[in-house]
Parts: C-alpha cells; structure tokens; sequence
C-alpha cells in the first residue's frame, strides 16, 4: 500500500473547481514530481493533500482517511508542507523559526539531533542561526522554510517550488540538499516544480499537470524521454 494516495481528487476555489480528478501515489521513502505550467494546479494539488482548500475524491495517508482533514491535524500525522513563498516568520531567528517547526514534538534529544541535520544539510543556516529570518537571502530562506519542515520529522514533505526566485546555483544547492536529505534520511517527498531538471534530479516518478488535470505520468526516465516533456520542461 502506498503512503500517500490520492484518488480522483477535486479542488474547488468558490464554486471554481481548479482540479478535475487528479490520481498520485507515493511510496514510502519514494519521491514523486508534479510538473506543470504556471495556473496548472499543483500548488492546489499540495493545498488539497494539506486540508487548506475544499476537495473531492479521496486522499488517503498511512492508511488513513484524510479526505478534508483540518491543516494542523494532517501535520501532526506525519505530513510537513513548505509552501510557495516559503512562510518562515520573519521576526524570529533562524533558530526559533526551527523551533516552531518541532514544536509537536517531546523527544528532546530527537530535536536536538535534527537541528544538527538542518545545520549540516545547510552550513548557511549555522552562520546564520541568530539571524532574523527576514535578514536572509532568498536561498537562504529557502533552506530555512525546508529545515523547518524537516524539525517536524515528517515522513512526507511537500516541497513547492524550492527553486522559484533562486539564482541556478543556490537551486542546485537546495536541490543537492534535497537529495540527501531523501537518500540519508528516507523522508518520501512530493516535488512541484517548474524547473523539470531539478525535479529530476531527485524524484523517481512525476505527473505532469495541465489546467486541473494529469494529462503525463510514468517514470523519471520515461518522461525525460519524452518530446513533449523535453520541449516544454528540458529546454529541448
Ligand atoms: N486562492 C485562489 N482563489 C481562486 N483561484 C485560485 C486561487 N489560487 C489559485 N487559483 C487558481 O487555481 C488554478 C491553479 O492554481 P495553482 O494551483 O496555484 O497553479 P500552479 O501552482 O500550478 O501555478 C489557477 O487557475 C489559479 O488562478
Ligand atoms: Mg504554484
């Protein structure tokens, strides 16, 4: 059985629905893209698997009905969200913003042992640590919004476009972070991303979106072989 599952799952803003019967499945430790235009929906997809917009269809996680499950309670069930924009609190620290971000948890020792993850995934984030958040970089903020995530010890992270506004080599660094963050640690992870490279760089699988609905799906491989995947999202 997979992690995470969504079947034929709809989003509506309103009365305008935006998603018209999406199917995904995630494997534990597995990483799954969703590739897509700007207005594609997948921004919606993760907003609809995080209990933040109106769904239909079913979502299930570790077995668990969480079809329309509140935003905090699907958190606490092991799914961590970083979403556009990142939303780290700009007037706290660094080192606060990751304590937000593990504020579910007891285990002391647990915490302390993935904040020395955070650091190592991101050495930025140790220079920075009494910062304010909003005294960061774009990247750095990034990597922020993604330890945050991680302080929660999820075994699912959503990742929407981490790479938006980033110059190429601080993506590639997010994305190299991203990568071992998946083969070290085995968190499954949904990635949305305009910059298919990047996406490809750490998923095993993607869905391509096109205005509210899957219209590819197949293997990394598969799709990176693809005319219209690599005119559309390969530069080529
Ligand atoms: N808060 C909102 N209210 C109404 N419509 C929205 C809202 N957010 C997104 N949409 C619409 O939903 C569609 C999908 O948007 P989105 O999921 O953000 O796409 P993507 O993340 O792929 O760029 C678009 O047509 C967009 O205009
Ligand atoms: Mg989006």
């Amino acid at each position: 059985m997979s992690l995470l599952q969504l079947e034929d799952v709809t989003a509506a803003y309103g009365h305008s629905e935006v998603l018209h019967g999406i199917s995904l499945s995630v494997d534990d430790n597995a990483a799954v893209g969703i590739l897509g235009a700007n207005g594609a929906g997948k921004t919606t997809t993760l907003r609809a698997i995080s209990g933040m917009v109106k769904v239909g269809g079913r979502i299930t996680f570790d077995g668990r009905d969480i079809t329309g499950v509140r935003p905090d309670r699907v958190a606490s069930l092991g799914i961590a969200h970083v979403p556009e924009g990142r939303g780290t609190i700009g007037d706290l620290s660094v080192r606060d913003n990751l304590r937000v971000g593990a504020y579910l948890r007891k285990d002391r020792t647990g915490i302390a042992e993935d904040l020395e993850l955070c650091l190592d995934l991101f050495p930025n984030l140790r220079q920075r640590i009494g910062s304010n958040a909003s005294a960061l970089s774009g990247g750095e903020q990034q990597m922020l919004a993604i330890s945050r995530a991680i302080m929660a010890k999820p075994r699912l992270i959503l990742l929407d476009e981490a790479s938006l506004g980033l110059a190429p080599s601080t993506a590639q660094n997010v994305y190299r972070a991203i990568r071992r963050l998946r083969e070290e640690q085995g968190v499954a992870m949904v990635v949305v991303e305009q910059n298919a490279m990047l996406a490809f760089s750490v998923v095993d699988s993607a869905i391509v979106l096109e205005t509210g609905a899957v219209s590819l799906a197949g293997s990394r491989d598969e799709l990176a072989g693809m005319d219209e995947v690599r005119r559309a999202y390969l530069g080529g």
